[in-house]
């Protein structure tokens, strides 16, 4: 028999191999100081690109005085226990009322993290004989709330409304065997590409067939739709989505999330939903800093306006020097480049220590090999000059791309990967 490490010892994953070229650099990089548009990087000043904090709420002068007064007001502690328990109070239900009244929603319920959160709703939302059809490009939250699924599950091609209908197809007729129903799970802005789900095609299925709708929207809440209620309200359907969910982790600049949806799901969920029946509540900190937030979302259309004034710039000045940012339809800014992991470090390093430009970086295998994708994340803390600091740099990489300097640079790294 084998010692169980043994596997550990031998392969540590598909990302973990890397860690010897890529930790405190690729990955688990350290940006110091105060979350802004500009930051520290290995003690240079870096235009930070990958920060989620779209409406620049992490370090607003308002919002750091409200979690101060939180923090001596109420500890890290309280409240103890979970909701059910010992763990509920009025704060808490006016957060939940007030959430739900911004995304137009019955009811809302508090999770403590989005990823949990969205991985117990789905446990809740489905019984064995019930069918899961999801959109294949999905958040890991997603993918793992199916997997605790013991039904049938189908995915379907990102985005693709046929591809969609093919397998609600396959699910009706599976749901009809079973007499279950099924759950349709898309988000409302994919990620790491920008594109909105297809929410309002999806919607117009329910038309032809029985299934509920449930949008993970971390993406989308506060920097879309007109009163930033997000991707539902963008698309006009925020009525059809019958269960949403946000984080407040990107534009809330926080950590927790919600669901929301009528009255009656959500005191289901309520009862029903073991991230939260077997965890601690949210601590008050948190629960007064969001509500803090919200005010302000609700009341500072300026902090969207700033946001969309740099995506805006941003995505028109790329695409106008000619770079390929696919299809995004929201905030998040791909820009793709065709090359090599070897090389992609290499454009990463001198883009970070040449030009100042901080910005994520994703390869194979989240995307096609010889692709590589730098993933930008605009905020409203942004300034023009950012904006254009930026574009001069990456026009300089792009050249160095493609005129074999990244190459030369990373033959070393790529004879020792194999490449
Ligand atoms: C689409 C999506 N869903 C869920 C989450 C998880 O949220 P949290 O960070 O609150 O756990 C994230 C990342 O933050 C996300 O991008």
């Amino acid at each position: 028999m084998k010692d169980l490490f043994e596997k550990i010892y031998k392969d540590k994953g598909p990302l973990g191999k890397w860690a010897e070229q890529a930790e405190g650099y690729f990955v688990f990089p350290k940006l110091e100081g105060v979350i802004s548009n500009r930051m520290k990087f290995q003690g240079k000043e870096v235009v930070t690109w990958s920060i989620n904090d779209y409406l620049g709420l992490a370090n607003n002068p308002e919002v750091r005085k409200v979690d101060a007064q939180a923090a001596a007001d109420y500890g890290s502690a309280y409240p103890m226990g979970a909701r059910m328990m010992s763990g509920h109070t009025d704060l808490h239900e006016q957060l939940q009322n007030e959430l739900a009244a911004f995304v137009n929603k019955e009811a809302a319920y508090l999770l403590n993290f989005g990823y949990q959160g969205m991985v117990s709703t789905i446990d809740a939302l489905v019984a064995k004989d019930d069918i899961i059809v999801y959109d294949v490009d999905a958040h890991a939250c997603i993918i793992d709330g199916v997997r605790l699924h013991m039904g049938k599950r189908f995915t379907y091609k990102h985005n693709n409304i046929e591809s969609l209908e093919k397998n609600l197809e396959r699910a009706t007729k599976m749901a009809e065997q079973t007499g279950g129903g099924i759950l349709v799970i898309s988000e409302g802005v994919f990620g790491m590409r920008g594109e909105q789900g297809r929410l309002k095609e999806i919607v117009a299925l329910k038309k032809k067939f029985n299934f509920r709708l449930f949008v993970d929207d971390a993406h989308g809440f506060g920097t879309l739709g007109k009163t930033g209620a997000g991707t539902g309200e963008e698309q006009g359907v925020q009525d059809d989505i019958d269960v949403y969910f946000a984080t407040f982790a990107k534009s809330m600049a926080s950590t927790g999330a919600f669901i929301a949806a009528d009255q009656e799901i959500i005191d289901y969920l309520k009862y029903n939903l073991r991230s939260q029946m077997f965890a601690k509540s949210l601590q008050m900190q948190l629960v007064v800093g969001a509500l803090k937030r919200l005010d302000m979302l609700r009341t500072m259309p300026e902090l969207k306006q700033n946001l969309w004034k740099i995506v805006n710039a941003l995505q028109s000045g790329l695409k106008e020097r000619g770079f390929d940012i696919g299809t995004t339809q929201s905030c998040v800014t791909p820009v793709y480049l065709n090359g090599s992991i070897p090389e992609a470090m290499a454009l990463v390093k001198d883009l970070r220590e040449n030009y100042g430009i901080f910005c994520s970086i994703v390869v194979y295998p989240v995307i096609p090999k010889g692709l590589i994708l730098l993933r930008m994340i605009p905020t409203a803390t942004h300034t023009l000059e950012d904006v254009t600091e930026t574009l001069d740099a990456f026009d300089a990489i792009r050249e160095r791309l493609t005129n074999g300097t990244y190459k030369r640079m990373s033959a070393a790294l790529m004879k020792a990967m194999g490449e």
